[in-house]
């Protein structure tokens, strides 16, 4: 978690983020803080994980947590010790799973384009293939059959329902609507339980459905909910038990704005939703990515410049860019960034336009307020779609990531350096 000391430093994890940024562990040279950086906090992280739990009292569950918000290693290992499962969308994050021992069982692999190399290694892992493969549309359940008649196994599969239910959103993270290219519709059920019923390799073990990211309220997510178990039911009668619900992630966070309601207000809400359906023996799984590790994530940067226009505007010049942290860019998010070795100014203070190097005027992320330009910020609640949407646009390197536990530095992931990148680019 984030605190500041009583001369109001940033300490993570209890340790101050100046000594993280000097440890000889993390800094290649002594008094070079190799920024942009990105700092976790894996105890709050594992903390997320036993509250959210908590939620379901003694109903069955399963946290499959979503690997896209972040895929570090030490962070699923983490994840993985408080009984997490995991979500993920690719072949990559599927063999990271696994690798960080996630086991096989406790595996939902979703997309709506799966390669057949992809579906292979979720029906070839493990025993008996991964826990199921959210098929995302009619078309995908004979392909996935046909894969598993290859490779002379069964597989275990889920229909990822489309609700059509709008969440309460940013339009470009809102996936359950009929709009969105996710799930199969309702109207294509019909044709999703004929082809079913054809696919001989197949086992229907889940219904799931998504309907979005960054969720403030129960409201969307129950009544998605309610027509993910109507549909079950319907399956239920027509060819025995199901062994999991599975009713997405998207729970939210707050990034300053507030956000009132925790993830265990969901797990809550829906074991209360399940008992009034008279639905009580599917493991009910939930597929969190951003609110087990959003909040405990920093992003901390140097300040490389302050500028001041004529018409008045400040501008604070960082190292980081919207190559490391996408969101602002890309959705217009605002994170929290204040100085890291004084305490955040207040809001009436005077106001600095935060940009980074990147050659885009859409790297920029928004005014915050500095009674004088620090020589490091650090950007607030970066812990997921931070470095997984990263990129070495502008020939940048990825940043360097460090792990605190126990309040000490537990793990660096280091980027490849920017001489590998040259050689790679230049073919010599
Ligand atoms: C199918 C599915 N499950 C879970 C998630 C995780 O969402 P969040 O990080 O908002 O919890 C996503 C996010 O895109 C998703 O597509």
């Amino acid at each position: 978690m984030l605190t500041r000391d009583s001369r109001g430093a940033a300490l993570l994890g209890g340790l101050p983020l100046h000594d993280i940024l000097h440890d000889p562990a993390v800094a290649p040279s002594p008094g070079e803080p190799p920024t942009p950086a990105y700092v976790y906090d894996l105890d709050a992280m594992a903390h997320e994980v036993r509250a959210l739990r908590a939620g379901f009292g003694s109903a069955p569950h399963l946290v499959a947590y979503a690997v896209k918000a972040n895929t570090a290693g030490p962070i699923i290992r983490t994840l993985a010790r408080q009984g997490c499962g995991a979500e993920v969308v690719s072949g990559g994050e599927l063999a990271v799973a696994l690798r960080c021992g996630i086991a096989a069982d406790a595996i939902l692999y979703s997309g709506v384009a799966k390669k057949k190399i992809e579906i292979d290694a979720a029906i070839g892992a493990g025993d008996r293939g991964i826990l199921a493969i959210q098929i995302e549309n009619v078309e995908e359940i004979a392909r996935v059959s046909a894969r598993a008649q290859a490779l002379g196994r069964r597989a275990r599969v889920s229909l990822r329902i489309n609700p059509d239910i709008e969440a309460d959103t940013h339009a470009k993270v809102a996936t359950g609507h009929d709009e969105a290219k996710f799930g199969i519709a309702r109207e294509d059920l019909p044709a999703a339980w004929d082809a079913l019923d054809r696919a001989a390799h197949l086992d229907l073990v889940g219904l799931s459905c998504h309907i979005g990211s960054q969720l403030m309220r129960t409201n969307e997510y129950i009544d998605a909910a309610g027509v993910l178990l109507q549909c079950a039911a319907e399956r239920e009668r027509a060819s025995g038990r199901l062994q999991f619900v599975s009713f997405g992630g998207g729970f939210g966070i707050d990034y300053g704005g507030g956000c009132d309601t925790k993830p265990q207000a969901f797990a809550q809400a829906v074991v209360k939703k399940l008992a009034t359906a008279g639905l009580e023996g599917p493991t009910i799984v939930t597929e969190p990515g951003r609110a087990l590790v959003g909040a405990h994530g920093l992003l901390c940067a140097r300040v490389i410049a302050a500028k001041h226009s004529r018409s008045g505007r400040r501008w604070l010049l960082i190292d980081a860019g919207m190559n490391d942290l996408v969101r602002p860019a890309m959705y217009g998010a605002k994170h929290r960034i204040e100085p890291l070795d004084a305490p955040p100014h207040a809001t009436d203070t005077s106001l600095w336009r935060v940009a980074g190097p990147v050659c885009e005027s859409s790297d920029d992320f928004g005014e915050h307020p500095f009674v004088e330009p620090p020589d490091f910020v650090l950007i607030r609640d970066a812990g997921a779609y931070g470095f997984t949407m990263a990129s070495e646009y502008n020939g940048r390197p990825l940043p360097v990531e460090v792990f605190i536990e126990q309040g000490r530095v537990a793990h660096v992931i280091r980027p490849r350096s920017v001489d590998s990148w040259v050689s790679e680019r230049a073919g010599c």
